[in-house]
Order: C-alpha cells, then sequence, then structure tokens
C-alpha cells in the first residue's frame, strides 16, 4: 500500500516565489507531501495569488487584529491545526514566533533563512554579508526552535559574492537558489529522511538517522 502523503502547511509573508517553487514540484510529482493550506499575515499578497492558481486553500490570518503576538499566535495555531499538518513549512513568513508556538511545532517545522548561517541571522543579510567582506554567501533551511534564526541547519547552498554586487542583485542569486534548494529539503522531510533530535540541552537534524554538521547538508549550487 502506498504510504499517504504528508500534509504540508506553507505560512508566507508575501511574494511567495518560494512557495511557487514547491507548487512546481508539487504539479510535476516530485513532491511526496501535499501543500493542503497556505496562510497569510498579511492580506492581498502574490503568495495567495499564486496557491489560489494552483487550487491550493489559501487564507490570510491578519497579524494587526490580534491585541498581541501571543493572541495572533495561539489563532494561527488553531488554524494551522485544522489542516493536520505533518510538516509547517516558513517560507517567506516575517514573524517573530512565541516559544509556545514553536514549541508545539517542534520538528515538523523548518524555515528558509537567506544566509549561511549561523553567520547573518535576523535581517538585511544581503547587505551585511557585502559589509562584512564575506567572499560568499547563501541561504539554509533549519528546524525551528524558539531561538530565532537559530534551530539546526539542514541543507545550505553558498554563491560567491563579486565585487560589483549589490544588495538587490545578491538577493536575486541567492533566491534562484532558494527555490532550488527549499523543495529539496522538503521533499527529504516527506520522505523521512529528516528527524530533530535533542542531545543534552541542544537540538541536532539528523539526516537517515545521522546528526548533520552545524552548517547542514552543503548542495552545489545550481
Ligand atoms: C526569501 O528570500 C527567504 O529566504 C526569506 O524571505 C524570502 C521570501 O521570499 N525568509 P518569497 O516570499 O518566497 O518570494
Amino acid at each position: 500500500m502506498n504510504k499517504p502523503k504528508a500534509r504540508i502547511v506553507v505560512l508566507i509573508s508575501g511574494s511567495g516565489s518560494n512557495l511557487q517553487a514547491m507548487i512546481d514540484c508539487q504539479q510535476a510529482n516530485a513532491l511526496s507531501g501535499e501543500i493542503v493550506a497556505v496562510i497569510s499575515n498579511r492580506p492581498a499578497v502574490k503568495g495567495l495569488e499564486r496557491a489560489d492558481a494552483a487550487g491550493i486553500e489559501a487564507l490570510c490570518l491578519d497579524h494587526k487584529g490580534f491585541a498581541d503576538r501571543e493572541a495572533f499566535d495561539q489563532a494561527l495555531q488553531a488554524k494551522i491545526d485544522e489542516y493536520q499538518p505533518d510538516l509547517v513549512v516558513l517560507a517567506g513568513f516575517m514573524r517573530i514566533l512565541t516559544p509556545a508556538f514553536t514549541e508545539h511545532y517542534l520538528g515538523r517545522m523548518i524555515n528558509i533563512h537567506p544566509s549561511l548561517l549561523p553567520k547573518h541571522q535576523g535581517l538585511n543579510t544581503h547587505q551585511r554579508a557585502i559589509d562584512a567582506g564575506d567572499a560568499q554567501h547563501g541561504a539554509t533551511v533549519h528546524f525551528v526552535t524558539a531561538e530565532l534564526d537559530g534551530g539546526p541547519a539542514i541543507v545550505q547552498v553558498a554563491v560567491d559574492i563579486e565585487a560589483d554586487d549589490t544588495p538587490e542583485s545578491l538577493a536575486k542569486k541567492v533566491q534562484y537558489q532558494e527555490h532550488y534548494m527549499f523543495p529539496i529539503a522538503v521533499q527529504w522531510f516527506c520522505e523521512g529522511r529528516l528527524r530533530l533530535h535533542k542531545e543534552n540541552k541542544n537540538h541536532v537534524s539528523l539526516f537517515d538517522g545521522e546528526p548533520l554538521p552545524i552548517s547542514g547538508r552543503l548542495i552545489k549550487a545550481r
């Protein structure tokens, strides 16, 4: 008997180009999971249109309608759980999450961050990589823990920073790789190859049962 497909809920805040990369894989039958819902915290964003066009349930839960972060996260959690997801994917979801929320999805929530973590956690990563004189920049997919952009890495892709790169040109190069890398990580999860493991007080990502290094698996830029 075929294993049931992993149920995936994707959270977005904007353009959703990474979401689109996953939708494309799903439509090409290259994903052993199914995106069952897309939720945005901002109304009328392009990512919601993309989900809608693909026939995926698309909804907005506007954080502005809630008294505080806790109230929003509780409502978001209740909404997500209606879909009984195996995996929650943060694809450009621009919110700081409460510890109760990250704890609830621990080991089944992943994020993509535009830097070679642990370098450049937080915002404006492209500018910061240039300012730091880094030779390389990139993106990382990681499990989400209570620490912002601090959960253990799963996979990473690097690009060279050229002398004439601007934050915009670098963002473009990195995003091109993100669209390739993110669905790979999602697919690994759906195939049951990824797990979050707690060792003493630290979390580590396991790939096929083996601990991954701090940067996760490194894949070659396409
Ligand atoms: C991506 O660059 C991702 O690394 C960051 O937010 C951006 C989202 O872009 N977390 P998109 O909405 O997928 O186009």
